[in-house]
């Protein structure tokens, strides 16, 4: 099942990396090769040698050993691999991915790494509760680092709470849902934006609207599943980051811009973001008072840069391009015309008028390509996001970049 596949395995300290081994026995049987990496920690629980008897390669404990570094540099391990496993993932282990230390050669490795990074957590039950563990285990979520949650149970310090470490099978399933899973857009990178934005008056009031994020968040997640490498843009929402997506917080539509242009060159960018069409030219440096005479504050306003725009004329333009049109009545002909003048490859239009969908979960689009008009039923955010990465998986299929499904 992960014939030709390539894990390297990271063991750090911590009672359950006995069960590392039985792992490194089933990835092995399914036909994966296993590299290690054991920390200074983990080297307190299993040896090298049991490991390298296991896993049949060279196992590496050393970030400054000559022998390791002659043999294979830390940033060719780093790179040289489908996926990267840390099981068990300490609390300690956690805390260096999420800030960014270089203390070890596992620790480094994961910094210096490009593949996907899977980690299995495991500890005592109160650390894992702990305010620190659980702000860095969200921090790796939102850049898309893979987490097979601890199970509750019995743990070996006599405790009893979530933290044990998942079952090597278990653990097992999870790689071989990961490599099986239907990822037709393998390969390909995906930036969607979502989410309103907030543009400051003073230090306390902001300008910003009522998009909840759902459509974006639900796109994002639809095409992380569908296998691209996604990065979601949003502003200030109420929703987690969806699983496996490098996910960057922004709060006014000039950041939004900057975080896009940064995720630049990619090959599919959706802007399902409400960002806000104007800013307040100076916001005030203090909270603004009520006058003595009681008159209201004036604003004056000044456009905001069009992200999709941008995006759609950027001498890094992904190969599909698509906006979304919120319009209260000629849906078809003003999304038409914003196509053209956004100069992007498609548009996906709902109608706003009649009925309100922001922070609702049913949607009702109509997708528009220079080609076609195609009014889609009525469905849930995440049925259209699905349906939406459906026609960009055609699109890539006739433009040969991917391949179609058998
Ligand atoms: N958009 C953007 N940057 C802006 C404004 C809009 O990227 N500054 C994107 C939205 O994410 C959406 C599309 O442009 O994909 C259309 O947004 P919409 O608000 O419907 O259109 P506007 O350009 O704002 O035009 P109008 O409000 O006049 O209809």
């Amino acid at each position: 099942m992960l014939t030709g596949k390539r894990i390297l395995l990271i063991i750090s300290g911590g009672i359950a990396a006995y069960k590392s081994l039985e792992l490194i026995r089933g990835l092995k049987k399914s036909g994966a090769s296993v590299r290690c990496i054991v920390t200074q920690g983990g080297q307190q629980f299993v040896t090298p040698l049991s490991v390298a008897a296991l896993a049949e390669e060279q196992v590496f404990t050393d970030l400054f050993s000559l022998k390791d570094e002659s043999e294979m540099g830390h940033i060719r391990l780093s790179r040289e691999a489908d996926l990267v496993v840390v099981a068990p993932a300490s609390a300690n282990i956690m805390a260096q991915m999420a800030h960014g230390l270089t203390e070890d050669l596992a620790s480094t490795t994961l910094l210096a790494t490009n593949r996907p990074v899977m980690i299995c957590p495991a500890m005592n039950p109160m650390m894992w509760q702990h305010d620190a563990t659980q702000d860095n285990l969200k921090t790796l979520q939102s850049r898309g680092i893979n987490i097979i949650a601890p199970a509750d149970g019995d743990m070996a310090c006599g405790e009893v709470g979530t933290g044990r470490m998942r079952e090597p099978e278990e653990i097992l399933t999870a790689i071989t849902a990961y490599f099986q899973d239907n990822r037709p857009l393998a390969g390909l990178s995906a930036l969607v934006t979502s989410g309103p934005t907030y543009e400051p008056i003073d230090p306390v009031r902001f300008i910003g609207n009522r998009s909840s994020g759902k459509q974006g968040h639900a796109i994002a997640a639809a095409l992380k599943s569908a296998g691209a490498a996604v990065t979601l843009v949003t502003g200030p929402v109420n929703l987690p980051a969806p699983q496996g997506v490098k996910t960057i917080s922004v709060q006014t539509a000039q950041e939004m811009l900057k975080a896009c242009e940064n995720a630049l060159p990619c090959d599919i960018a959706i802007c399902a973001a409400a960002v806000s069409d104007w800013r307040v030219k100076k916001a005030a440096d203090q909270k603004i008072k009520k006058g003595a005479d009681k008159s209201a504050p004036t604003l004056e306003f000044i456009e905001n840069p069009d992200i999709l725009q941008t995006i759609a004329t950027h001498k890094n333009r992904p190969a599909l391009v698509v906006g979304f049109a919120a319009e209260t009545e000629n849906l078809i002909e003003n999304a038409q015309a914003k196509l053209t003048k956004k100069s992007c490859d498609w548009i996906i239009a709902n109608n706003v008028g009649d009925h309100d969908i922001f922070g609702q979960d049913q949607n009702h689009v109509s997708l528009i390509t220079t080609e076609k008009v195609t009014d889609w039923p009525p469905a849930n955010k995440e049925a259209i996001a699905r349906d939406i990465v459906e026609e960009i998986i055609h699109h890539f299929v006739n433009l040969k970049m991917i391949e179609a499904a058998e």
